[in-house]
């Protein structure tokens, strides 16, 4: 409600309105002599009191006072009913059609303007406790999102682990025969192939039973340095293939503090944002990783860069998703595969030590991913 009061004044008699506006000059006044320019013009006047004539021609103080009420926003809207009539029964007929009061004819103008005084206070009051209701129910509303999606992580999670216990079993099966056959056809391609396609599925397992494990809390250290956590990565990702083609690495690792946690936690995490990083170069003709860490106030603070494919604005909201990949599940010319839990993961992780994780992407020219994480000691929060 604006500070000065709109009343909106609904009379056809126009010496009334006449006398009726005097009174009233220290409000925002409008006036309607009937009905349903009354109507038509609370939507746009908004008033928050309406003082309402009953006796008019076509349509009647209850009629109007009722389709007032029909209206959206008319919730709060105060209702002055104004007649000479004083009746207990015509008074009380203008309380069933919706009035919040009733004035008699002719009235003291002291009287009348305490009582509107009176209802933009309540009205006032009315308006805040909607507004505060709303807010409760968004943040409600919000909260029971988190906890339905949260519930849906942990279902994701004991589902995977499940799924991938089942397929160890068979998979190393696989893999046995596999080698025999490579042993006894050393020099043949195929053999060579089908071995290497039974690594990359036992890794993909391992990475997602890595990323459904629940937090090991006695591991926590606090004199985790991630510079050597990161070097790892890249090194571990060298000797893989996904570092086949030539990619330029350039690092540029500032004297951080140290961070209290899990220290495979943050090879994960970051294991997963450089891999990406990698993959996402695959077809790029500059190949350039960038990895810079630096202290920020109590975070320390890693940006990992690439100038490979980039991502589309539509599809940056979906990337943190659980399953949410562009890559192919498998390939047979070097064309990265995905699982799509490799960030789902890194989120979690990082979130879990109130760590933030921040991207800006260029379709085109590449990816920044920027990840803060606390260097004050903090217990992880149970993780999926
Ligand atoms: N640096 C990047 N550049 C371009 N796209 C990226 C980058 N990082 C992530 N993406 C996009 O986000 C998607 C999800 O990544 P995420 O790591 O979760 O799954 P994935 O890499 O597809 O599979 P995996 O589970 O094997 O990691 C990717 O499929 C890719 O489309
Ligand atoms: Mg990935």
């Amino acid at each position: 409600m604006n500070n000065i009061p709109h009343i909106l004044i609904i009379d056809d008699e126009e010496g009334n309105l006449d006398v009726l506006k005097a009174f009233l000059s220290d409000f925002h006044v409008d006036t309607a002599t009937s009905g349903m320019e009354g109507i038509e013009k609370f939507s746009s006047f908004k008033p928050d009191i309406i003082l309402l004539d009953v006796m008019m021609p076509d349509m009647n103080g209850y009629m109007t006072c009722r389709k007032l009420r029909e209206m959206e926003g008319s919730g709060n809207l105060k209702i002055i009913m104004v007649s000479a009539a004083a009746h207990i029964n015509i008074r009380m007929m203008g309380y069933e059609a919706g009035a919040d009061d009733y004035i008699v004819k002719p009235f003291d103008p002291d009287e009348l303007k305490a009582k509107i005084n009176v209802f933009t206070r309540m009205k006032s009051l009315e308006d805040r406790l909607l507004e505060t209701n709303g807010e409760l129910e968004r943040m409600v509303k919000i909260r029971t999102e988190q906890l339905v999606e949260s519930e849906r992580l942990a279902l994701i999670g004991r589902s995977t682990a499940g799924i991938v216990h089942n397929l160890n079993n068979p998979l190393s099966g696989i893999l046995g025969y596999a080698e025999m056959i490579l042993n006894e056809h050393s020099s043949e391609a195929k053999p060579k192939r089908l071995v290497e396609l039974c690594h990359h599925m036992r890794d993909i397992l391992r990475q997602i039973m890595l990323n459904s494990r629940k937090s090991e809390e006695t591991e926590t250290h606090c004199d985790i340095d991630i510079t050597p956590i990161l070097k790892q990565q890249i090194s571990i990702l060298r000797v893989g293939q996904v570092f086949n083609r030539k990619v330029n690495v350039k690092t540029d690792f500032g004297s951080t503090q140290t961070i209290c946690g899990i220290g495979h936690h943050f090879a994960q995490a970051f294991g997963n944002i450089i891999r990406n990083a990698i993959e996402a170069m695959h077809e790029s003709a500059v190949r350039e990783l960038g990895i810079r860490t630096w202290d920020d106030g109590d975070y320390v603070t890693v940006e990992i860069s690439d100038t490979g494919s980039g991502i589309k604005e539509q599809q940056l909201e979906s990337i943190f998703d659980p399953f949410y990949t562009t890559k192919p599940a498998s390939s047979n010319d070097g064309t990265p595969t995905g699982t799509g839990l490799g960030l789902a993961s890194t989120k979690e992780i990082i979130e879990s030590y109130g760590g933030t994780i921040r991207v800006k992407s260029t379709c085109g020219k590449g990816t920044h991913f920027t990840v803060r994480v606390p260097s004050k000691c903090r217990k992880p929060a149970a993780m999926v």
